[in-house]
């Protein structure tokens, strides 16, 4: 007889000791007894406790596994992996090294009690020692989110996808990311880990940022500030940057040449305007070289920074800034009128929609930049023509001399915007401070 194949979603969490560490060494010995193999994890989260409070926060992680053992026996292994790691038998909820719990468990072929999803057929059991799908699981967002990472596609038990749900603010409530990045994807567990750093206030997370790829800072590290005293602005502006704002910088280690670095930008751009797209359905346009503007008002900023070592690129920090849920009102005048903020300071789930704005940028991020870095720029110069909406519209760049007016036709392979003046020449504009339609108005923060 041969066994039956079957998929099966598990929740990790940990509160005691090295977290990341516990939820690793959990997955290695899941993976070493060679009873379960593991094909995706998700990023790690960050939780705050439910039920009994009084205690330390978790980390998170929904794994995706593929077996050949019934839900019971996949229980009693994952209950030995955590003796093995050091649980101890606690309170209801309480503070534990390592806890792995089954949501939802499939196998290939139709079974007349259970449901069908896809190929496969979900199993649904209630038994004294198991319950399934897990009972509480749609109401934690701790496994509804990085659940949906592993597989967006997921149907809910109401017929919609998991990927909808993370629209909900409400579900990031008590919940933020802490590493991001599918933690093991195919072949094993991802060493270089994609740290978040949060500071409460930084004078600017660009400078924390370059301080920490100066020392060492793995590509991916991500710093991220409540506030920042004296955050950069292009130009040697000054970027103010209130509490309700999402104010971060990304350390990446690129093998690229310095004329490239343009493209890091609209990489950015292009991301953050599908971020805003997707999780609050605004449309988002990218306003070359550095912006995205939601109805005309900028709501983001980007501004990257690079460090060589000769010829060869050492690092290169990209600083991004969204006006989430900010007083556009404590700006300065000159710049009030420009700037727009994408929900009120005043929403109930506003610090929870910056985090789901975070995720999803990142997400955007890491995939642009990965195909940009492997396939070159071919697929990002599409987006950046799609996301742009000044294409075919009357621009004028001001530049030090006299300003360029025309209409911008296109972007080049070399990232450079080209602008077909009146007496129908070209002019392949490489920065500038670009206004659509009416001369003169740049949107940077003075
Ligand atoms: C611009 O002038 O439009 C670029 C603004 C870039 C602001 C961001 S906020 C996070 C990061 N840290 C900084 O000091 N600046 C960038």
């Amino acid at each position: 007889m041969t066994a039956t194949r079957a998929h099966a979603y598990l929740g990790f969490g940990s509160n005691l000791g090295d977290r990341r560490e516990n939820i690793a060494k959990g997955l290695a010995v899941l993976c070493e007894s060679g009873r379960v193999e593991i094909t995706k994890v998700s990023s790690l989260y960050e939780t705050e406790p439910v039920g009994y409070t009084e205690q330390g926060l978790f980390l998170n992680a929904v794994a995706l596994v593929e077996t050949e053992l019934s839900p019971e026996d996949l229980l009693s292994l994952c209950k030995d992996v955590e003796v093995q790691l050091g649980r101890k038998p606690t309170v209801r909820w309480g503070p534990r090294i390592l806890d792995i719990d089954i949501l939802m468990y499939f196998v290939e072929s139709g079974d007349p009690l259970s449901d069908d999803s896809g190929d496969s057929a979900q199993i649904k059991m209630d038994t004294p020692f198991l319950t399934l799908p897990h009972p509480r699981m749609w109401e934690r967002g701790f496994v509804i989110i990085p659940l949906a990472e592993v597989n967006p596609d997921l149907l809910t038990p109401d017929g919609r996808k998991i990927k909808s749900l993370i629209r909900d603010f409400r579900i990031w409530t008590g919940l933020r990311l802490f590493e991001f990045g599918l933690m093991w994807q195919g072949a094993g567990l991802r060493h270089d880990r994609r740290r978040i750093m949060r500071f409460t206030e930084v004078e600017s997370t660009n400078s924390v940022a370059v301080n920490l790829a100066s020392s060492g800072a793995s590509c991916g590290t991500c710093v991220i500030a409540e506030t920042q005293t004296s955050g950069r602005g292009r130009r040697g502006r000054l970027w103010h940057s209130p509490p309700g704002g999402l104010w971060f910088s990304l350390v990446l280690r690129p093998e690229i040449q310095s004329q490239d670095v343009a493209w890091l930008s609209l990489i950015a751009g292009v991301a953050v305007s599908s971020a805003i797209r997707d999780t609050f359905g605004l449309p988002a346009v990218v306003k070359w070289p550095n912006d995205v503007l939601v109805s005309g008002k900028k709501v983001c900023g980007i501004l990257p920074e690079t460090r060589f070592i000769g010829d060869k690129m050492d690092f290169a920090v990209v600083g991004i800034g969204v006006n989430v849920a900010i007083r556009t009102d404590l700006l300065p005048l000159q710049v009030r009128e420009t700037c727009g903020t994408l929900v009120s300071p005043d929403h109930p789930h506003a610090s929870e929609a910056r985090e789901a704005l975070t995720v999803s940028i990142l997400d955007n991020f890491s995939l642009l930049y990965k195909q940009f870095l492997s396939e070159g720029f071919l697929e990002i110069l599409q987006k950046v023509r799609e996301y742009c909406d000044m294409l075919g519209r009357e621009v004028t760049v001001l530049r030090l001399g006299t300003p360029i007016q025309g209409i911008a036709v296109d972007i080049d392979s070399d990232a450079s915007l080209i602008i077909r003046t009146k007496s129908g020449e070209n002019v392949h504009v490489v920065s500038g401070e670009v206004s659509i339609g009416v001369p003169g108005a740049g949107y940077a923060r003075e």
